[in-house]
């Protein structure tokens, strides 16, 4: 078992750990009220719904089922949860479990922060990306016609519990989404190193929210470090917002981490040896890097990213592994690069 403590504008703790044996100790103090609403998804409900009722027997349990998958994080779906909320007499007293994936973790985490103006969350996330990245630091999502995540709040769980036997049921393209997370954690620091990518293990977890814990500590808001969480974003949520989200969020990660060592490249002027190393270990998740879309299809999604200051993005650059730097790039510098690397 692994614990982190994050300390931010709230103190909770991740509990790392391979089964549910801690579940009572480290989670149910945290559970306010009599009222628990779990927010999950068929997929997820149908897997382990039964177990989570379970441990929470003795409250009286709402359950909101969405329909698994990006497109379930939408403005209909939060209505949906609130308005059942406050349906069954939720008060400021009671709690939201967030039971799922990184889609789950981000609408219900909304739901919980604005019902009210803020009821007890708990994160108790189900898929790779959402173990290493989006049940910890508070980002919490809905998307909009016009873009992903652009509507949100910053609201922190009270307890996250993370169990690794979830992952004995995540098929292998949602392993594969999880590790464009890892990856990008791989690039932020050198404590994660190749062969630790390869064990999907409570170890690896640890040491990508350890960065992740660090850098939200020192920027929880995002005015400025935390935007270094954004490497391969830019052009990534770009590239998943023009598949219309068919292309899951963390494969889309690593096309855009692919598009920023080219950027890294063009910008610092960096040596042969020093690309190939990043190439390689972009390539430890076998990700399909190659990017379906046109350098003006991407710089149009970015002008509508929520990042964009002015004609320019903040970009996350690489001037080598482990020493990303924060950049102001103009879109239309962006697309000519991207154009000259279109194959
Ligand atoms: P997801 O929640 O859609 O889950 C992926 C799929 O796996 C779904 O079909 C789900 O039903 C299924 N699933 C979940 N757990 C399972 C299990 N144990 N066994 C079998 N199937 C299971 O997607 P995701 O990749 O977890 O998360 C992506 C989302 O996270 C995106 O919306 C992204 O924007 C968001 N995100 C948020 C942050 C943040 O800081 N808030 C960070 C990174 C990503
Ligand atoms: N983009 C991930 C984070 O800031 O939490």
């Amino acid at each position: 078992m692994f614990e982190l403590t994050v300390s931010v504008s709230k103190t909770y703790k991740i509990t790392i750990a391979s089964d549910f044996s801690l579940f009572y100790e480290r989670v149910l103090p945290f559970i306010k009220g009599e009222n628990v609403a779990i927010v999950t998804d068929d997929t997820v409900d149908k897997l382990y719904g039964g177990a989570m009722d379970g441990f929470l027997q003795g409250k009286n349990i709402i359950k909101i089922v969405l329909r698994h998958g990006e497109r379930s994080k939408n403005a209909r779906n939060y209505l949906q949860i609130i308005n059942a909320l406050a349906e069954n007499a939720f008060t400021r007293s009671d709690t939201v479990v967030a039971f799922g994936g990184g889609v789950i973790g981000d609408i219900a985490g909304f739901a919980a922060s604005t019902y009210m103006r803020g009821i007890t969350l708990i994160a108790v996330p189900t898929t790779l990306l959402a173990f290493v990245d989006s049940s910890v630091g508070g980002k919490t999502a809905i998307d909009l016609a016009a873009g992903k995540n652009l509507c949100g709040t910053f609201y922190q769980p009270s307890a996250v519990y993370i169990n690794t036997a979830f992952l004995v049921t995540l098929p292998k393209k949602e392993i594969k989404n999880g590790l464009g997370e890892v990856i990008k954690y791989a690039f932020l620091s050198d404590t994660v190193c190749k062969k630790d990518i390869k064990k999907f293990d409570e170890n690896l977890i640890y040491k990508c929210l350890k960065i992740k814990r660090d850098i939200v500590e020192k920027d929880e808001r995002e005015s400025n470090e935390r935007a270094l969480l954004n490497l391969g974003h830019t052009v990534g949520h770009a590239i998943e917002k023009l598949s219309g989200y068919k292309l899951p969020h963390g494969a889309c990660v690593a096309k855009g981490i692919a598009a920023a060592i080219k950027v890294s490249e063009k910008l610092f002027g960096l040596n042969g040896d020093t690309v190939r190393k990043m190439n390689a270990l972009l390539k430890t998740g076998k990700h399909d890097l190659n990017n379906p879309y046109s350098a003006e299809e991407i710089s149009a999604q970015i002008t509508a990213d929520k990042k964009r200051q002015g004609d320019s993005v903040k970009f996350v650059a690489l001037k080598d592994i482990g020493k990303p730097e924060i950049v102001k790039i103009a879109v239309s510098d962006l697309q000519k690069i991207l154009k000259a690397n279109e194959s």
